[in-house]
């Protein structure tokens, strides 16, 4: 079968379109899926990144990254422990601490970590959404987001923030959205109350307080945030970035509510925003589409940090 295959590290990775050995059979409680698309995650290409700085020439050249974990696809095969999907379902998902390997014709997933894909959506669309979706739905949980909260999404323009734009006007939060001006609209029409310009001035000083600062872009922490911060809101990141890793342990010994998030995952949290699409209060923003064998072109434009939305990989 068609698969993409990595080599290099760092800035030297590159993704090739090449013949892969099929995945065989699933597992008990597997079902193999054709992929029909798959979406871009910038952690596969900061893990690479990552893994290049600290990892031993030796290991690296043992090592050979998978990138991929979102798909869309229908199922081929099922596991002898299957049994709420049957072979022809349209299922979307992801599997991140075991790697989908999802830029590929078939991959083998869990049952666990799949739902059947929103009917209303394409597969492309569909497979914008596990990754990125999950993280909103779970960070704003994590971070107690209710009706009423005052929630700031930082990075509102990117594939994890414009979920949680829209996720958290589902559930009725007061939404102030930060982006760059040339993205604005774009969040307004998502679905933000208000929009912050970061582009015109450091905001953290004068804005707020919230009750929820969510940042979606990683690059802050509790500290530099701290401004924004209502007495007793929570500051939830999404980093694996070292600021925020660091950063939110020693804000937490201070008594306060700080955490990074690590998204997982789950039948019913795909389930929970397969209703919000149907129910109109979800719609993934696509930013591009590139065909499987563009696979590195689409990871370039996503390194580069100015995706709005999703960017989607059609596998035919
Ligand atoms: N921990 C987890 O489980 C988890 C899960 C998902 C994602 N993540 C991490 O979360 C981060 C975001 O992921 P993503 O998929 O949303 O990335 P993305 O789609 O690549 O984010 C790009 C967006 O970030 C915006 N942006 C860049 N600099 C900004 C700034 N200073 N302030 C506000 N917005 C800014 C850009 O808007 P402009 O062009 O307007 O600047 C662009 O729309 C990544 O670091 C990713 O690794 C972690």
């Amino acid at each position: 079968m068609k698969g993409i295959i990595t080599s290099g590290w760092g800035s030297g990775t590159r993704l090739t379109l090449a013949e892969v050995p099929a995945p065989g059979a699933p597992g008990p409680d597997d079902v193999l899926v054709r992929v029909h698309a798959a979406s871009v995650n910038p952690k596969d290409w900061k893990i690479n990144y990552h893994i290049a700085m600290l990892a031993t020439p030796l290991l690296v050249k043992r090592l050979r990254p998978l990138f991929g974990d979102d798909l869309a696809g229908t199922v081929l095969a099922v596991g002898r422990d299957v049994t709420d999907f049957a072979v022809g379902d349209e299922v979307y998902g992801m599997d991140m601490r075991l790697r989908t390997a999802s830029l590929a014709e078939q991959t083998r997933i869990s049952q666990k970590r799949i739902a059947s894909k929103p009917p209303s959506l394409t597969f492309a669309e569909a497979a914008a959404m596990p990754l990125a979706a999950q993280t909103a739905l779970q960070g704003l949980r994590r971070g107690g987001a209710r009706a009423g909260s005052r929630v700031l999404i930082i990075g509102a323009s990117g594939g994890v923030g414009s979920f949680a734009v829209q996720i958290a006007r589902a559930m009725n939060c007061h939404v102030t959205g930060v982006c760059s001006g040339r993205n604005s609209a774009l969040v307004r029409e998502l679905g933000a109350d208000e929009v912050i310009d970061y582009t015109r001035g450091d905001y953290r000083s004068s804005a707020g307080p919230f009750d929820l600062v969510f940042d979606v872009t990683s690059f802050e922490s509790p500290r530099s945030c701290s401004a924004l911060i209502a007495d007793g809101g929570w500051f939830i990141s999404t980093g694996g970035d070292a600021r925020a890793m660091l950063g939110t342990p020693l804000y937490r010994l201070t008594g306060r509510k700080a955490t990074s998030i690590v998204v997982e995952s789950w039948r019913d949290d795909l389930e929970t925003l397969a209703k919000m699409v149907a129910q109109g209060q979800l719609k993934p923003v696509i930013d591009s589409e590139y065909e499987l064998a563009d696979a590195d072109a689409a990871y370039r434009h996503n390194r580069a940090g100015r995706s709005r939305g999703k960017v989607v990989i059609r596998i035919p």
